[in-house]
C-alpha cells in the first residue's frame, strides 16, 4: 500500500517506516523536524537500501497538505505527528491542542477531500490516567490528567465521531504503552532533544557518560521493589503492530482502539538492572521523590491486539536494552542536527 506517515522521522515513525518498506509497502514521510532531525532520512536510506520519499510539511499547513495530495496518492495514513512531552504540555497547553487536535482535524479535512480514509492513529496508554484495575483493557475507564493525555483522548473522540458521521472512514487508534529500544542496526533510535523525560533514554545517556546518574522517581510505591511499574515494549515490535493495523484496516472496516504492549509490567529498578546486564556497566542512581502525576502501576491487557491484529510483542527486555545501548553507544550525542 501507498502509506502517508506524518511525523515520519520521529522515534516511532522512523521505525515504522523501516517495517513498512520491509513488508513491501511504499511509505511517504512528512515531518516538520520539531522533534526529529533530517539525518534520520540518511539513516533510513542506509537501513532499507531504498530512497525515502519525504516532504518537509507541518500537518497544520492545509495548503502544503493539499499540494502533497496533488502529487501523491495514498491508500492509508499513519498519523504520528504530535508533540509528546507530558511536562511541556502542562506549560504549553495551546501548543498541544493546536498541534495535536488542530493538526489532526486539518489532516482529516484534506484526506477527506482526496478520498483517503484508512487511518491509523498514534494514541497512548496515557488516556487511561491512573488505572484502578490491572491489566488495562480497551474498556478500562479513560481519565486524563494532563494536556498531553487530553489531546490524545480528544483526537480519539474526533476520529470516532468522524467514523460515526461517515462510515467510509476506517480508523484504528493504537494505544502505546512504553516504547523503548532501537532498530537492531543501531542507526536509528530514541533521540530526545534536551534532558530526556522518559526512563530509557535517560538510562542510556547515563550509560554513555552524558549524565552522571539516574534519579529514580519514588521507591515507596506499593510494588515489590517500591519503584513504579510500566509495560515497556520494543519499538520494532510496536512498528510491526502498525503494519498489522494497516492490514487489519484493509479487511475490517470501522473504528477501533487497541492496546499495544507486552502484557507484562516491569519496575524502574528491573529496567535499570536489565540495562546493566545488557551493557555490562553500572547505572549509578539515587532515589528521590515521586514525580507528580505518575501511577504506581500501568500494564496492558494485550489480548485484543492478538485477537484482532494477530500481533504480539515478542522481543525480550534484554533485546530492548541491548538494542537501545547499541544505538546510544554508536551515537553518544544522538544524530547530528544537520543531515
Ligand atoms: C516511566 C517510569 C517514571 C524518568 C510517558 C507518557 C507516555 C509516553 C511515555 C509519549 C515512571 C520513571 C522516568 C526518570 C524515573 N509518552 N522515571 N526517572 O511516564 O510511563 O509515560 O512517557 O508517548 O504517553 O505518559 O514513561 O519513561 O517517563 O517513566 O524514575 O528520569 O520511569 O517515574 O515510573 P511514562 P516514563
Amino acid at each position: 500500500m501507498r502509506v502517508l506517515l506524518t511525523g515520519g522521522t520521529g522515534f516511532i515513525g522512523s521505525h515504522t517506516a523501516v517495517e513498512l518498506i520491509e513488508a513491501g509497502h511504499q511509505p511517504t514521510l512528512i515531518d516538520n523536524f520539531s522533534n526529529s532531525k533530517p539525518a534520520v532520512l540518511d539513516r533510513l536510506r542506509d537501513i532499507t537500501g531504498t530512497d525515502i520519499d519525504f516532504f518537509e510539511i507541518d500537518v497544520r499547513d492545509e495548503q502544503a497538505l493539499e499540494e502533497l495530495m496533488n502529487v501523491r496518492s495514498f491508500d492509508a495514513v499513519i498519523h504520528f505527528a504530535a508533540p509528546k512531552a507530558v511536562e511541556e504540555s502542562v506549560r504549553r497547553p495551546l501548543h498541544y491542542y493546536q498541534n495535536s487536535v488542530g493538526g489532526t482535524a486539518t489532516l482529516c479535512e484534506v484526506l477527506d477531500r482526496h478520498d483517503v480514509r484508512n487511518f491509523v492513529y498514534s494514541s497512548s496508554a496515557t488516556v487511561y490516567g491512573m488505572p484502578e484495575e490491572l491489566p488495562v483493557t480497551e474498556d478500562s475507564p479513560l481519565s486524563v490528567l494532563n494536556p498531553y493525555g487530553r489531546t490524545k483522548l480528544v483526537c480519539e473522540y474526533l476520529l470516532e465521531d468522524l467514523h460515526t458521521s461517515d462510515s467510509r472512514w476506517n480508523i484504528v487508534s493504537l494505544r502505546y504503552f512504553n516504547p523503548v529500544g532501537a532498530h537492531i542496526s543501531g542507526l536509528i533510535g530514541e533521540d530526545p532533544q534536551g534532558t530526556p523525560a522518559n526512563l530509557l533514554p535517560f538510562i542510556s545517556q547515563v550509560a554513555v557518560g552524558r549524565r552522571e546518574f539516574l534519579d529514580v522517581f519514588g521507591n515507596d510505591y506499593p510494588t515489590p521493589d517500591g519503584t513504579a511499574i510500566r509495560d515497556y515494549l520494543h519499538v520494532t515490535d510496536l512498528a510491526e503492530g502498525h503494519v498489522a493495523a494497516l492490514d487489519h484496516l484493509a479487511t475490517s472496516p470501522g473504528y477501533d482502539a487497541i492496546n499495544l504492549g507486552t502484557g507484562r509490567g516491569r519496575s524502574v529498578l528491573e529496567m535499570v538492572h536489565a540495562f546493566e546486564r545488557s551493557t555490562g556497566g553500572e547505572i549509578p542512581h539515587r532515589f528521590v521523590g515521586r514525580r507528580p502525576g505518575d501511577a504506581a502501576e500501568v500494564w496492558a491487557d494485550v489480548s485484543k491486539a492478538e485477537r484482532v491484529l494477530g500481533w504480539t510483542a515478542d522481543r525480550t527486555v534484554d533485546e530492548m536494552c541491548t538494542d537501545a545501548w547499541r544505538w546510544q553507544s554508536m551515537n553518544p550525542d544522538g544524530l547530528p542536527a544537520t543531515a
